[in-house]
């Protein structure tokens, strides 16, 4: 099943956030206004938004509240990718030239900084005072892991454990968050609450896991962003964990890279190969679906409805996606 397939029945309530979201980024300045719509236009697949729409079924429904959470977690989220791709170095995104690449490093840290403040001024006006701590802890986290993400940064030696630390931090708790929180201002009683934050705990896993797969098998056209680049840039994902693992030769060759990448050129495309051929892809998306399965296990814990079942197809789509 596709996203589109998926989003039909919600269209209409994405249809006005995204104009919300047009609307708040209408900045002041010209060129944060200007280069926050390049990146809002640019387009993405709002999955954090869906997310609070769906777990905000669980209560009473009331888009006005939501739109209140739903925004800002689009934004802190797209501020949070205005940011990385000046670390990543990357040009190109959804399909588009990145700000920092259009502009520059300077504009990027501060378009990314005008998103987050709007982010958090949208929150102020919930009447549910209780999100502000939670989505605080979040950005709180992201930040965290994204600096161990920098601190591990060519260190060959490295456990699952480290990386599933640091992908916790820098992506699944905002997808749990998103869930979490469209229960709160929907008012979903608190097993409801908790169930949908874990779902979207481990639904945020698998995600981050898949993408760090599609890194080394998708194409910049399929993802919109550059493939192959999170192993030359140092950044060690699973797949090539698990790839130097099961083959000494690739190890020593990752680890000369890592230490004096100048002097000891890692090829890309036969990287890719070796990792391919290691089983690395069919280990990275078996770990994936194990957390696609826990996060489908948690929807036992809220009532049978449409919504359920979206839920479950969305899980279902993050352990299959090609974008
Ligand atoms: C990309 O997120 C960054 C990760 C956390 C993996 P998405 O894949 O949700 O990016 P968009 O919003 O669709 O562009
Ligand atoms: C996720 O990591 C980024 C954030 C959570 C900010 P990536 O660096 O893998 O994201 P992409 O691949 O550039 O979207
Ligand atoms: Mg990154
Ligand atoms: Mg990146
Ligand atoms: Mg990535």
């Amino acid at each position: 099943m596709t996203l589109a397939e998926i989003y039909k029945d919600l269209r209409s309530d994405i249809l006005k956030l995204e104009k919300e979201i047009e609307t708040q980024v209408g900045a002041e300045h010209c060129v944060l206004r200007a280069a926050s719509n390049h990146i809002l236009k640019a387009g993405g697949k709002r999955i954090r938004p869906v997310f609070v729409l769906l777990s905000a079924r669980y209560g009473q429904y009331n888009l006005e509240e939501i739109k209140k959470v739903a925004v800002p977690l689009e934004l802190i989220h797209m501020a949070s990718l205005v940011h990385d791709d000046v670390i990543d170095n990357a040009d190109v995104r959804r399909g588009k030239k990145t700000i920092k690449s259009k502009w520059d490093n300077r504009v990027a840290m501060y378009t990314g900084d005008y998103i987050f403040a709007k982010a958090t001024e949208i929150a102020t006006f919930s009447k549910y005072s209780e999100i502000h701590p939670i989505l605080a802890h979040a950005m709180r986290e992201m930040c965290i892991g994204e600096v161990e993400q920098l601190r591990d940064q060519f260190i060959t030696e490295q456990t699952l454990r480290q990386y599933l630390r640091r992908i916790k931090r820098k992506t699944a708790l905002l997808i749990s968050v998103s869930c979490e929180l469209g229960a709160v201002v929907s008012e979903a009683d608190k097993s409801a609450q908790h169930a949908l934050k874990w779902y979207g705990y481990y639904a945020g896993m698998a995600f981050q896991i898949t993408d760090d797969i599609l890194d080394f098998v998708g194409t910049e056209k399929e993802l919109g962003k550059p493939a192959g680049s999170d192993l030359i840039q140092g950044n060690i994902t699973y797949p090539a964990l698990y790839a130097m693992q099961k083959n000494p030769e690739f190890h020593r060759k990752v680890q000369r890279y890592m230490k004096n990448p100048g002097s000891y050129p890692l090829n890309v495309q036969e990287s890719v190969t070796i990792i391919r051929e290691s089983g690395a892809v069919e280990a990275s998306k078996a770990l994936a679906d194990q957390y696609v399965n826990k996060a489908v296990k948690m929807l036992k814990g809220i009532d049978e409805s449409p919504e359920r079942s979206s839920l479950s197809k969305i899980a279902s789509y993050i352990g299959s996606r090609n974008f």
